[in-house]
């Protein structure tokens, strides 16, 4: 005799799959504000602020920077990243923090901007400008006593950008300091080989107006590479003998200088605490840590701290209804998952961040995302009402910092200061 007869064989199985499919149900990950994100919408309130804002938690800020500070002391220069900080109050509390007027600047107009407003800069370029861009520096050089022949380094990457330069400085009768950007196995770009760096080295020494200030390595590949077979610590090590290959060799050329005197410059955030001074670079840079968006979010970076939100209002709350036409698409997706059952609009979105608070609210994967009115979902436990605050942490602080106008300082429970931002720019 059979051990189940087929009817109750396909009735244990019915049985068996629904609860294997209940087990599989999303579980409800809303929650109301935590304390720290409830006295944020507070302070927020109690400012006045009703549009899409980037808060900074000063505190936090602070936190980070003295992380950073305690790496480099004593061992290493830092230089901020201006793109990624592109604000000039921030970049001067960092500065003050930290110690240095070092910067890495990416673009002309934010070169025009630093150099006017604080020419006490010491600045290297970050990538290497078309020398047109760097022409029209010249041509409209900033009033302020900034001293571009000896605070400014240009970034060459190849022969025929360097004889270019060089002819602009010739034509200037300016002498100009370059840094020569090396690549170190990112391949972004930079001189790969020892040949091309011969030419460079004969360019410069060739040519009395041109100053060779040092070297830039970017090595941003590494941290990305997975930790599979040491191949990670192999591409590690591998960029930092690239590094010192190409400085022993431009120091056993006639432009060798005292290394005091030389940029060395290497790193960003998610590597600068891989060096402590005893390789070839004496600089590393550091920008997005500062703030630590989530892409920053590695296992070099745990003990930094996440001090930028974009806080946005919330506009509606309530049942998450799909558009006219698909309507009980809506009423499926609450029945599958709880966090699909409410639905709030939000001030703006679409932005290059998630939302973090309260938690258990993302976007719709039905209805899209909106740079005006977004939509966000969640199981309606977030208890939010209009004009509370929706918190999405940025995913890079790069170009998203500036999307708000000035930023929102926060600090002891209170939005104390608004700092203007520099103005978008590629
Ligand atoms: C040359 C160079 N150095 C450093 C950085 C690091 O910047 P961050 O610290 O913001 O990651 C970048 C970022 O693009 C870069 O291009």
């Amino acid at each position: 005799m059979p051990l189940l007869t087929r009817r109750q064989f396909i009735g244990t199985a019915t049985v068996a799959a629904a609860a294997g499919v209940v087990a599989l149900r999303p579980t409800d990950q809303g929650a109301p504000y935590e304390p720290y994100f409830a006295s944020l919408n507070q302070a927020l309130k109690a400012a006045g602020i009703g549009t899409p804002t980037l808060v900074i938690d000063r505190a936090r800020l602070h936190a980070n920077a003295e992380h950073v500070q305690a790496h480099v002391q004593n061992r290493l220069h830092l230089r901020l990243v201006n793109k990624s900080l592109a604000c000039m109050p921030l970049l001067d509390e960092l500065s003050k923090l930290t110690g240095t007027q070092r910067q890495m600047v990416f673009n002309l107009p934010y070169l025009q901007l630093l150099t006017q407003q604080r020419p006490q800069s010491d600045v290297l370029m970050g990538k290497p400008l078309p020398v047109v861009a760097a022409a029209r520096f010249y041509a409209q050089p900033p009033a302020s006593g900034f001293d571009a022949s000896r605070q400014l380094q240009w970034l060459v990457d190849t022969p025929e950008r360097l004889r270019q330069y060089r002819d602009l400085a010739r034509a200037q009768k300016q002498s100009m300091r370059v840094n020569i950007e090396i690549d170190v196995g990112l391949h972004r770009g930079g001189v790969p080989d020892l040949d091309m760096m011969k030419t460079m080295v004969q360019l410069i020494a060739e040519e009395p107006l041109l100053h060779w200030a040092g070297l830039m390595g970017y090595e941003a590949h590494t941290e990305k590479i997975p930790e599979i077979g040491g191949l990670r610590e192999q591409s590690r090590a591998h960029s930092k003998q690239a590094y010192q290959r190409m400085l022993d060799f431009v120091q056993a050329s006639p432009l060798k200088a005292a290394r005091d005197q030389l940029t060395l410059n290497t790193a960003g955030s998610p590597s600068f605490k891989l060096h402590d001074g005893s390789g070839a670079a004496n600089e590393v840079s550091v920008g997005s840590a500062m703030v630590k968006p989530s892409d920053f979010d590695t296992p070099l970076l745990t003990d930094m701290q996440p001090a930028a939100f974009i806080a946005t209002p919330v506009l509606k709350t309530g049942r998450f209804v799909a558009p006219d036409g698909v309507e009980p698409l809506s009423t499926a997706a609450g029945w599958w998952d709880p966090n699909q059952r409410a639905s709030l609009f939000i001030y703006g979105g679409h932005w290059l961040a998630n939302p973090v608070a309260p938690a258990g609210l993302s976007p719709s994967g039905l209805i899209g995302p909106s740079s005006n009115q977004q939509i966000l979902l969640g199981s309606g436990k977030q208890a939010l009402h209009p004009d509370d605050f929706v918190f999405l942490r940025p995913t890079q602080s790069e170009a998203v910092l500036q999307q708000f106008g000035d930023i929102a300082v926060y600090e002891n429970g209170r939005i104390t200061e608004m700092w203007p931002v520099f103005p978008a720019q590629a």
